[in-house]
């Protein structure tokens, strides 16, 4: 028998023990619901590359976000696919485009649900860039005021917070002022900050129609390789006026989520992209890794790493899942 002193197992002797000494604890409160929402009425159909996902029309898209209400899920994020695509995006700002009517269907229904709405131009425009193109480069500065139409467009309808996605400059600063002009000083900005340019947006794409038809997202997007520019990009939305700022995508960078949190202690999304869910849905499908238990610990790896909000696609399992759990 050796005396030690120190035996870290006896705090993990027993499932009491070992819940009284957890240090975070993963909760449906933390979770954002993304949905896609299409053109037409009536559909709900899987997205192929994303299993156990869905386009939904306009109609049908408000029992989802029922389902992730019903379930305690506090917000949900929206896309939409538009009707008609051209070189500006103009259907990003169409006050009757599904976005929009979308919002104002679950709000009417749901009206405590949070819904926050993803602003950018990529699934609007004709070529799929983020922003209006000058020659074969997206264009920096004329590109804010259409972002901010369509953030002002999606406040009317009734969204709780917009989120930017395009990761041109000075945008939070354009919409901050652009709303509050409109008189929605009140709507939160949600930045993606630190966005980088990554292939695990791959699925993504497939379900927003959203992929650029020419040449790649890098002259906007981050490099992978870039932490310290991730807290630059972090510090400027903040200063610009952005109230949550996100690290995207999540499982590759939480060593970003962790120093963002630790750095300005402010409020931090982390996005669990399509390309991270589907790794783990196929996996699954093949019998090869555990579902549940894949779930649960990579969201709680998100939590610990400093995350206090989750877009994640396994919103609603994990919901169903930690309401079972015994802990
Ligand atoms: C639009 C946007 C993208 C995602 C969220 N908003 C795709 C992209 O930038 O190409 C990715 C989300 C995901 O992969 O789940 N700019
Ligand atoms: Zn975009």
């Amino acid at each position: 028998m050796e005396d030690l002193l120190q035996r870290p197992r006896r705090l993990r002797s027993s499932r009491g023990i070992r819940s009284m000494v957890r240090e975070t604890r993963l909760s449906v409160k933390n979770f954002i619901f993304p949905l896609f929402v299409v053109p037409g009425t009536g559909v709900k159909e899987e997205i192929e590359p994303m299993p156990g996902s869905y386009h939904y029309s306009v109609d049908r898209v408000v029992e989802a976000a029922k389902e992730a209400y019903d379930l305690g899920i506090p917000a949900v994020l929206v896309f939409g696919l538009p009707e008609y695509k051209d070189a500006q995006g103009s259907s990003a700002w169409d006050d009757s485009s599904p976005v929009q009517r979308a919002v104002r269907a679950i709000k009417a229904v749901l009206p405590d649900l949070v819904v926050i709405t993803d602003v950018c131009l990529c699934e609007y425009t004709d070529h799929g860039h983020c922003g209006l193109l000058h020659r074969d480069e997206v264009a920096n500065d004329e590109t804010l005021p259409l972002l901010v139409r369509s953030a002002v467009s999606h406040a009317r309808a009734g969204a709780d917070i917009v989120a930017p996605s395009d990761m041109m400059d000075g945008r939070v600063g354009a919409i901050r002022r652009g709303l509050d002009e409109a008189g929605y000083s009140q709507v939160p900005i949600m930045a993606y900050s630190a966005k980088y340019a990554s292939a695990y947006y791959g699925p993504f794409r497939v379900a927003a129609d959203s992929a650029p038809q020419f040449g790649d997202r890098k002259g906007y997007q981050m490099d992978p390789a870039n932490g310290q520019e991730a807290l630059r990009e972090v510090a400027l939305d903040l200063e610009e006026g952005a109230d949550i700022v996100m690290v995207k995508p999540a499982l590759a960078y939480l060593d970003i989520v962790s120093q963002t949190k630790a750095t300005f202690n402010v409020p931090v999304a982390a996005y669990n992209v399509s390309g991270e869910y589907a790794m783990v849905k196929a996996a699954a499908l093949k019998g090869w890794i555990e579902e549940r238990k894949t779930v649960l610990e990579t969201l709680l790896s998100m939590k610990r790493a400093g995350a206090d909000m989750i877009i994640t696609y396994h919103a609603l399992d994990a919901a169903r899942w930690l309401a079972e759990e015994k802990e």
